[in-house]
């Protein structure tokens, strides 16, 4: 019996009035683990709002491993799960013994995404594949295009986009390190519910936005990052419910820079934030007035960045990058054009190059057929590939 949206929207037709609410498919994922605060109190949102929500994360507090992919070799956990929620020894993926809707695999963020795309879903949803993968909320920010590769919790939400699943990666500022579950607050000391509370809430807004459109939610290809800025109200009530503000991921963008300590003898990194057009912080593609997210989301005012990205790397094909394609010069031709220089030289081979004495006089071991109808410069590149084959 299929466990996707239309049986769970049935219960809650007859139970409720909260019909009105699309259902989608959800699959929630994260890199601080399966038990972190912020992905717990989004399941309960989203199933609350009467979505159909499941959790496929990482057994272990994963972040930083970005696009990272590690099917583990492991039948068995070796140590117990965060939040010691599942037993050293327990298998390496499995469910919550609380939900079974809430599943851990033990690999990275991105190998949850695959396990729960390629197992959970067809296997214990009942569905083909779900509306929407939503990773995160993070334990801290991950603004701009540096962020975007190295973030598990982004490397989740692009490799479902990579599947032609819309994704959703949010992050959040924070107060010290994550949380798992068991420190939620019901209401703070200023009387507030607790930061992931209202990050939850904003984001199942956002969602209910995005749901109440037409399926996909999301042009293929297509992806949101969200960063909040610090919901203050585990201790004041000086950020609350940071609104969201349209952005995009270069502007202020921060990049690695390596830093050597002669003291210690090691490198560590640091941020280093190019200037505007530099690097990280060139805006080519997407609209170029928005501002950027790190700046929003730094900025002390309350705010919420949204960047829509994409996962089609490929470089426009506008004025601006014919310099590209001069500086290429013939190397690197259109592919009529090539097919063409590959037939012609196939049956006029060029001249032997004037190359240095001592190349001439070693004259490299082509086989016959191989590298043959090559342009000539390319013969020159497969004789030298050939001396050095012979000396390595
Ligand atoms: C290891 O995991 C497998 C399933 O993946 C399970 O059958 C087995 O009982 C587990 N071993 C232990 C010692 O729990
Ligand atoms: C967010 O919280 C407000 C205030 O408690 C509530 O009225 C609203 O229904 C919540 N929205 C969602 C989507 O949970
Ligand atoms: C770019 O963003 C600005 C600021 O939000 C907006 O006014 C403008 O319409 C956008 N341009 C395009 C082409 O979307
Ligand atoms: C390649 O050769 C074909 C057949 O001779 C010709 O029609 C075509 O125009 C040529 N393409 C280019 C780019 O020269």
């Amino acid at each position: 019996m299929s466990k996707g949206c239309s049986a769970v929207r049935l219960i809650i037709v007859a139970a409720s009035l909260l019909s009105h609410v699309l259902c989608l498919n959800i699959i929630l994922n994260n890199d601080d683990g399966f038990t972190s605060v912020h992905i717990r109190e989004l399941y309960r949102a989203l199933n609350a709002a009467g979505h159909n929500a499941w959790i496929a994360a990482p057994a272990y507090d994963q972040s930083g491993r970005g696009g990272t992919l590690s099917f583990t070799s492991k039948a068995n956990l070796t140590s117990a799960s965060d939040a010691d929620v599942i037993p050293k020894g327990a298998a390496s993926y499995g469910h919550d013994p609380s939900d079974p809707k809430i599943w851990y695999y033990d690999g990275t963020p991105v190998t949850c995404t695959l396990f729960a795309l390629d197992y959970l879903a067809p296997t214990h949803m009942g569905i083909a594949a779900p509306d929407l993968v939503i990773t995160g909320p993070n334990f801290g920010t991950n603004p701009g295009p540096f962020m975007y590769t190295m973030s598990g919790t982004m490397g989740a939400a692009y490799s479902a986009i990579g599947r032609g699943v819309p994704a959703l990666a949010l992050s959040a500022d924070s107060y010290g390190p994550g949380r798992n579950f068991k420190g939620l607050v019901a209401h703070t000391q200023s009387g507030w519910p607790d930061p992931a509370t209202i990050i939850a809430n904003l984001s199942t807004t956002l969602v209910n936005q995005l749901a109440a459109g037409s399926k996909p939610l999301l042009p293929p290809g297509y992806g949101l990052t969200v960063n909040y800025p610090k919901v203050t109200s585990l201790k004041d009530t000086g950020c609350l419910y940071p609104p969201f503000i349209r952005t995009r991921l270069t502007g202020g963008a921060p990049i690695q820079k390596a830093i050597f300590d002669p003291k210690t003898g090691l490198f560590r990194g640091a941020d280093t934030i190019p200037a505007t057009g530099v690097g990280v912080n060139t805006c080519n593609v997407g609209n170029c007035t928005l501002p950027g997210e790190t700046n929003v989301v730094n900025n002390g005012q309350c705010q919420t960045s949204v960047s829509v990205f994409v996962v089609d790397y490929d470089a426009p094909d506008n004025p601006a990058t014919q310099g590209v394609d001069s500086r290429l010069g013939n190397l690197v031709t259109g592919e009529n054009e090539a097919r063409n220089y590959s037939a012609a030289s196939v049956g006029a081979p060029p001249e032997q190059p004037a190359v240095s004495a001592a190349a001439s006089t070693t004259p490299p071991a082509v086989k016959s057929g191989a590298g043959t109808n090559l342009p000539q410069h390319l013969r020159v590149l497969a004789a030298v590939g050939s001396v050095l084959g012979v000396l390595h």
